[in-house]
């Protein structure tokens, strides 16, 4: 295929921008009997079918945000199965009259049209063979797409500090550029962060500990997960973005990268499978391969950016008794919210803490980078709060990088003894926030919603890479308000529709110092009661009470 223009990221960004009078460049209109299948099979590979959790692991959401022991299981079959049910396995499963059924997953992603794969590197055992595995959600199994010698994972283990397995995430862009064209890339890298932390935190209920490698570059995923020789259906192959190791005995990975010569031995291996079609045919979107290509990692020894992560702070406490495998089971976007109805303050509390970055409980504890990411909150219903726009700045750094960049007149007072949260004016702003978000009510007749504002320029100028981070970091922050929402009986929903100028306008931003990379929104849902609702798995005999 061509290679694409270059762009630099930063027109990228720019050029995929919505506003009030001109939307990103997209076909226009929805093609749907091209709509891109949302499941990859590699046909031809061996498969290894997966059981459905007979219990779930009795652990607390709250537990988890407080860092409480999980006693490690043994990796088997089964916890392995486990893990991959929890956090990109099917949810649900939706049926509308006339419009069909359609899948739900236990990650969300924009247009529910999920970009993001999973692949394994995985050691043997009962009923499995050391080797390179693709998830299939549809199926609940593993599609073997290489053998491994033993001893390979046996080193593998010993260099990453104990028994684990290493998980890479990949997109297909295609899935979603079919339906938001240019803008699309940067919805596949929010869904990564959502990916990145439903395996953290599912890797979490079992004891163990998901690290992120940013030792390997982009070019070594491709050659770790066979990608260059794999034929790809014209337009639809996998980029890899980021790589992870899950240890067994829930410890950081000792090192970031791949042992030296481990990456030769792996490319002698033969690689089975060929990638189904999912289009009849595909639009080119070629911004959206020169974005891709302008924010590889191509350097691994290039430095995270670790600004501030939250340590030894006083945490919120007081977490509904909840399981979290019951919440992330449960976890749906809302689609409309009860304007009538407010949220306690200790909700509105508890869900801002747990997006605080800290370094002790997941997701953030994988080692991603964090504390680049502000919130500028529209607080339309929380009890105990004046409505308003507040402003959620985590750590001293990035509070002083904000107070700058933002609207001189701003209160900047401090209203609450747990949380950095700022109050910068009062009002009424639920129309001003629907306005905003592509004018979709969600976001104005919730309790609150937010923009999350990135330190952007000066990151994204350096290493291009940090595009990608900013992003993973924004969609981490997004699975957390939905499953902390969640825990509280209320619901929460990403936003990927928003006008990009306009809102950093309404704080002032003037240049690119901090950009809105994502948008949220939480309240109480109101239920479409023409949808029913089916068991993730019945499609295969299978039902589970949940
Ligand atoms: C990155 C991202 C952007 C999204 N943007 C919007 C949006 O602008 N408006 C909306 O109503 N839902 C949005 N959603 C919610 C998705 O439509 C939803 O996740 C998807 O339909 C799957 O449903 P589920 O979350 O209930 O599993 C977004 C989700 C993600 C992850």
């Amino acid at each position: 295929m061509e290679r694409p223009a270059p762009v630099t990221i930063i027109d990228y960004h720019n050029r995929s921008k919505h506003d009030f009078g001109r939307m990103a460049r997209s076909a226009g209109y929805l093609d749907w009997s091209n709509q891109p299948f949302p499941f990859r099979y590699y046909q031809g590979a061996e498969q290894v079918e997966l059981a459905l959790l007979q219990s779930d692991p009795v652990v607390n959401f709250g537990d988890l945000m407080s860092a409480k022991t999980v006693p490690a299981c043994r990796f088997t079959l089964d916890s392995l199965a486990g893990l991959l049910e929890l956090s990109l396995g099917l949810s649900a499963w939706k049926a509308a009259p006339g419009a069909g059924k359609w899948a739900l997953r236990i990650n969300p992603s924009s247009g529910n049209l999920h970009p993001t794969e999973a692949h394994l590197i995985l050691p043997s055992t009962a009923g499995l063979q050391a080797g390179i595995y693709h998830y299939d959600p549809y199926h609940h199994r593993l599609e073997r797409r290489a053998l491994l010698d033993d001893s390979l994972m046996q080193e593998l283990e010993a260099w990453f500090g104990g028994p684990g397995f290493m998980v890479v995430l990949s997109t297909i862009f295609w899935r979603e550029s079919w339906k938001y064209g240019e803008r699309a890339y940067r919805y596949c890298l929010l869904d990564t962060g959502h990916g990145l932390a439903a395996v953290s935190l599912a890797a979490a209920l079992f004891g163990w500990r998901y690290s992120y490698l940013p030792g390997l570059s982009d070019e070594q995923l491709v050659g770790l997960l066979g990608f260059d020789r794999v034929q790809w259906p014209a337009r639809e192959k996998e980029v890899p973005q980021v790589a992870g190791w899950i240890s067994c005995q829930g410890r950081k990975a000792e090192n970031a990268g791949l042992p030296g010569d481990w990456m030769s031995k792996v490319r002698q291996c033969r690689f089975d499978g060929r990638p189904n079609r999912l289009s009849r045919e595909q639009v080119a979107w070629p911004v959206i391969e020169a974005a891709s290509l302008a924010t590889v990692k191509s350097d691994p020894s290039a430095p995270v950016c670790h600004w501030w992560y939250r340590e030894g702070d006083q945490r919120f406490e007081f977490w509904p008794e909840v399981a979290a495998a019951r919440v992330i089971r449960r976890r749906r976007s809302g689609t409309e919210y009860d304007a009538s109805r407010s949220i306690p303050r200790d909700a509105f509390v508890a869900l801002l803490d747990a997006v605080l970055p800290s370094r002790i409980t997941p997701p953030f504890n994988a080692g991603l980078g964090a504390g680049q990411v502000g919130l500028v909150i529209f607080v339309h219903r929380v009890e105990g709060l004046a409505p308003g726009l507040y402003c959620l700045a985590p750590g001293r750094k990035l509070l002083d990088s904000l107070r700058k960049a933002m609207a001189s007149d701003f209160n900047w007072r401090r209203v609450d003894d747990l949380l950095p949260l700022y109050l910068l004016t009062e009002g009424d702003f639920t129309r001003q926030a629907a306005e905003l978000s592509c004018r979709q009510p969600i976001a104005g007749d919730s309790a609150f919603s937010l923009a999350m504002l990135a330190c952007f320029g000066s990151l994204v100028s350096g290493d291009p890479h940090f595009y990608r981070l900013l992003h993973w970091q924004c969609g981490m922050i997004g699975h957390m308000l939905y499953l902390a929402a969640e825990t509280w009986g209320l619901r929460g929903t990403g936003i990927g529709c928003y006008f990009d100028d306009p809102v950093h306008h309404l704080v002032g931003l003037g240049d690119d110092t901090f950009q809105s990379l994502y948008h949220f929104t939480v309240g109480h849902p109101l239920e479409d009661r023409r949808l029913q609702t089916l068991e993730p798995y019945h499609h295969l005999g299978l039902t589970k009470d949940a």
